[in-house]
């Protein structure tokens, strides 16, 4: 049995931000949602997160994650004081406590399932992660001896010039038996450069303390400012282009494309450069995407061509083709087969399957019906100042080039409008509907007018 607890209280200084420091976003999460997320493989009982600066901020975030405990550190003291304030919550209990920080995201669930294992099987009273880093800089500095029995750790503010010399880093993760760590929390001093009662002093008052070396050091890189942001962005992404590559989706120009955590790709999709993969995006099979796409939480089913494109919370059905330039958005559907050319608006507006909107056409709030062409510059007009409408377009029908649909419209099935119409009126099945002045052609005119002008 394991409660897991996460330090999320500090405001995050270095940032220098008015969001607190968990709260910013990583590919599509913040920083303690990751956190959260690594933890659920192990199945705690309890999860408790220590907040404190900007609680409520931090409480609001987190409120759709079911069963969280939140546990308020009013002052910001150090971590061993936040870890202090869990003493109420957890009298009686028995069990191991695992610990992380806040702002360490790119942590694995195997890596905290290994340092468990440890710690039950060697029966430590503490288990720590660590790792050796090139630059350990701003991190605590682990000494153990030659058993991995931990020793002393020593802050970096707190270092000697020679203690400063050891890379072995502390991760900022534990697992501490409870009631051991019970016992010592309430005797931590806060003697040091910081003044802060430190959770690492913690560490070596119990025993046996062991250190578990983590496997890929890029795992417990900690954020403490935008630059450690944007790399551990970067440690992302990489992680998960690997993945889908392994996974057998093609990424050309890897480093020109980002992928958000939760996107889905299926083997065979293509993605060209600059193109940027968001949410709660599905990719099938067969699909080419980009170069220079955008698309966020939408569906695009199999075999689909997108280029230069954006597309949000939208669906193309499979074998359809978008773009150059195109922009689906609320909701837009389009179906199988359909063609959506350049400088094409699609917002909340249906198309049935084999359908081209092929250039320069806004449809707002419409649907089609299956093989219809709507002609270059068609316009839906739905949108009379104060309320939206709807057009409906039947199976076949073709609209001329710059035509002007006005909502709330109905056109029938097999209905052809001339180009250049304003339609204003429903149109029934099989007709053809003029609505634009009569052409007027006046012979001779152009002479008529210059003799007239020489005369004077
Ligand atoms: C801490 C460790 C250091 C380790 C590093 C790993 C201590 C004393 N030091 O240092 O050994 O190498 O993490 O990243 O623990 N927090 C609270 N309440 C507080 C203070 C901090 O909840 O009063 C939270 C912060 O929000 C953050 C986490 O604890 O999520 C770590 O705090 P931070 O100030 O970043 O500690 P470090 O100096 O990085
Ligand atoms: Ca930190």
């Amino acid at each position: 049995m394991v409660v897991v607890a996460i330090l999320a209280a500090g405001r995050g200084t270095r940032m220098k931000s008015s969001l607190p420091k968990v709260l910013h976003p990583l590919g599509g999460f913040s920083l303690v949602e990751r956190v959260l997320r690594c933890v659920e493989p192990l199945s705690p009982s309890r999860r408790m997160v220590i907040v404190g600066y900007q609680a409520e901020l931090v409480k609001t975030a987190l409120l759709e994650i079911p069963d969280l405990e939140f546990v308020e550190q009013t002052q910001q003291l150090g971590t061993g004081h936040a870890i202090q304030q869990l003493l109420p919550h957890l009298q009686g209990y028995d069990g191991d406590l695992l610990i992380l920080n806040g702002d360490v995201p790119l942590l694995r669930p195997d890596t905290l399932k290994n340092l468990l294992q440890t710690h039950k099987q060697n029966q430590n009273a503490a288990t720590i992660l660590t790792a050796y880093l090139p630059d350990p800089k701003g991190y605590g500095r682990v000494f153990c001896n030659g058993e991995n029995v931990v020793q002393q750790i020593v802050e970096d503010k707190d270092c000697t010039p020679a203690q400063k010399q050891n890379r072995r880093i502390n991760a900022g993760i534990y697992c501490f038996r409870w009631q051991d760590l019970a016992r010592v929390l309430p005797e931590l001093q806060a003697n040091n450069a910081q003044g802060e009662y430190y959770l690492t002093d913690a560490v070596t008052q119990v025993s046996p303390v062991m250190a578990v070396d983590v496997e890929d050091s890029q795992e417990i890189l900690g954020i403490n400012d935008r630059i450690q942001l944007a790399g551990a962005y970067e440690i992302l992404q990489r992680r998960i282009k690997s993945e889908w590559m392994a996974a057998g989706v093609t990424i050309i120009e890897p480093s020109s494309v980002t992928i958000d955590e939760n996107v889905q790709l299926e083997p065979d999709v293509t993605i060209e450069p600059q193109t940027h993969l968001r949410g709660n995006t599905v990719i099938k099979t067969g699909c080419r995407i980009g170069p220079g796409c955008l698309i966020e939480n939408s569906e695009i089913q199999e075999n689909v061509t997108v280029k230069y494109s954006v597309i949000t919370d939208s669906l193309v059905a499979s074998g359809s083709r978008i773009g150059p330039y195109a922009h689906l958005r609320g909701q837009a559907q389009v179906g199988m087969g359909c063609r959506i050319g350049n400088f094409v608006e699609l917002k909340n507006t249906q198309l049935g399957d084999k359908t081209n909107v092929a250039h320069l056409s806004y449809l707002g709030d419409a649907t089609t019906g299956t093989k219809v062409n709507i002609g270059a510059g068609t316009i839906t007009a739905n949108y009379d100042g104060f309320n939206k409408h709807k057009t409906k377009i039947g199976d076949r029908t073709s609209t001329g080039s710059n035509s002007v649909l006005v909502a709330p419209l109905t056109l029938g099935n097999d209905v052809y409008v001339a180009a250049g119409s304003t339609v204003t009126t429903d149109v029934s099945d099989d007709c053809l509907v003029i609505a634009r002045p009569q052409q007027v052609i006046k012979p001779g005119w152009v002479s008529k007018q210059r003799d007239a002008k020489q005369q004077n």
